[in-house]
């Protein structure tokens, strides 16, 4: 197996098997826009349950939100995003094709060689009209990041769920940017889903809890199965540092053009709730009880990708190999992981097994992820469960009308073992939740 797999068979196995394929592609697709299939839904939504879960629910310093992506107008004047959300922008004079100035290494057009204009600032985000009299109707934007909400919502947080600082604010969404140079499959799209927490302490202690983000972002990343090598952090330099960050980490990770973030923890300072203090003319400020003052909070903002993470979780669980002479291509991803956790397989489509079969998959359907088939030779059907990651295949052979056990095969170590059908959502809880292949129970045997 080659070291590194390239974008070109990350994009092609996930149009093959229903991760992710392009959007309208009966139009002829729109650049740069995805659509996520039956599988790519459900590793998406375990992604996302898993940061989630890791995040909010297993936290009590960290509450939810869920909020609109169209805000009032004032949120985008207040943040700096009507001023500084911009890039610049130079337009080819021959082909009309735009760049952003920082691509550019000669003077030339990359693509025709044609002369460039001036740079001119262009801001990325998406403006619309809300009002059904166009006249009338006033500018608004699609969000550009996830995060103002969780601080215009400040107060209305803190005053429902009666909590005290350090308090996180955490929401999963969508984000929108008219990105110049949108590209890399779905690592940079215009339309794209973000995970961020915004986490708020008291001055002074901003920098102990901005250490502690990275670190436990960092280790989410390997908790998820990504191999450490692929992964590593970047510190920003001083000019690199966005207008309202006192410091920032990148965390990389090795994608097939190299390393590139996946995820950004920043030190925001006191920035935001300064700025929207004085654009809303609200107090927002916090009492601290304890110190028996007001003051402003510092925020820890660590900012990842949904759709970004859910590449690299692919790119790394990507394994082509050779087994006992015949190739196989395997998506080792965590189980928690899988968007198929089991899949039932009746050795063929003889009329007495199928019933057996079918009395299986909709025994462990409320269970587990679990899809049926029975279309074509075993080892095609296997092929396709390996290419999906599905880390169990259950076999129901003749064997299994006598004795009412059947064949769980483990993706990745290929081993088989038999188990009574009564025992199979217990043995596959055991397997899932990280119960090695090996400790089988006493009542099951390896098949010959
Ligand atoms: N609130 C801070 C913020 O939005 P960012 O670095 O601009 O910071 C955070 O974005 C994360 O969102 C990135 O690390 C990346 O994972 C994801 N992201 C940003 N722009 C994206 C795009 N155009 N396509 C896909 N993901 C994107």
């Amino acid at each position: 197996m080659p070291d590194r797999v390239n974008m070109e068979k990350i994009v092609s196995l996930c149009k093959r098997r229903g991760f992710i394929f392009p959007s309208s592609e009966i139009y002829g697709g729109l650049a740069s826009c995805w659509d996520y299939g039956p599988m790519g839904v459900e590793l998406k939504r375990n992604v996302k349950n898993a940061w989630w879960k890791a995040t909010v629910q297993e936290r009590d310093d960290v509450v939810g939100i869920d909020a609109s992506i169209m805000m009032h107008p004032e949120v985008w004047r207040a943040s700096g995003h009507v001023d500084s959300f911009t890039d610049p922008l130079v337009e080819c004079t021959s082909c009309h094709l735009r760049w952003r100035a920082s691509e550019i290494s000669n003077e030339r057009c990359p693509t025709c060689g044609g002369e460039l204009t001036e740079p001119r600032m262009f801001n990325l985000m998406f403006k619309t009209a809300i009002g059904p009299v166009e006249e009338e109707a006033s500018t608004i934007y699609l969000r550009p990041e996830t995060a103002q909400a969780m601080f215009a919502d400040f107060e209305n947080v803190l005053s429902t769920s009666r909590k005290k600082l350090p308090l996180g604010i955490a929401q999963i969404g969508k984000s929108f940017r008219n990105e110049i140079t949108p590209g890399n499959f779905i690592f940079r799209t215009r339309e794209f889903e973000q995970m961020e927490l915004e986490y708020f302490v008291k001055p002074g202690t901003d920098e102990h809890w901005f250490d502690y983000w990275v670190k436990e972002r960092f280790n989410w990343y390997i908790n998820l199965g990504i191999r450490k090598e692929n992964l590593r952090l970047r510190q920003h330099g001083k000019e690199e540092l966005a207008h309202y960050a006192k410091d920032c980490y990148d965390i990389e990770y090795l994608f097939p053009m190299g390393w590139s973030e996946l995820e950004g923890i920043a030190n925001r300072g006191n920035y935001d709730l300064t700025q929207h203090a004085k654009y809303s003319g609200r107090d927002l400020s916090y009492y601290d009880n304890e110190e028996k003052k007001r003051y402003i909070p510092y925020i820890i903002e660590p900012s990842g990708g949904v759709d970004r993470s859910v590449l690299a979780l692919l790119i790394d669980a990507y394994h082509e190999e050779v087994v006992e002479g015949e190739a196989r291509l395997v998506l080792r991803l965590q189980p928690s992981l899988a968007p198929m956790k089991a899949a039932i397989l009746p050795l063929s489509k003889n009329e007495k097994l199928i019933p057996l079969a079918k009395k299986v998959y909709a025994q462990l359907c409320p269970s587990f992820m679990t899809c049926y088939d029975d279309s074509q030779s075993i080892g095609r059907r296997y092929r396709r469960q390996d290419e999906i990651g599905t880390p169990f295949c259950i076999t129901i052979d003749f064997q299994s009308l006598e004795d009412n056990q059947v064949t769980i095969r483990e993706r990745d170590n290929l081993a088989q073992i038999r188990v009574p059908v009564e025992k199979l959502e217990e043995t596959l809880q055991a397997k899932l939740s990280g119960e090695p292949f090996e400790a089988t129970p006493l009542w099951a045997t390896r098949q010959k």
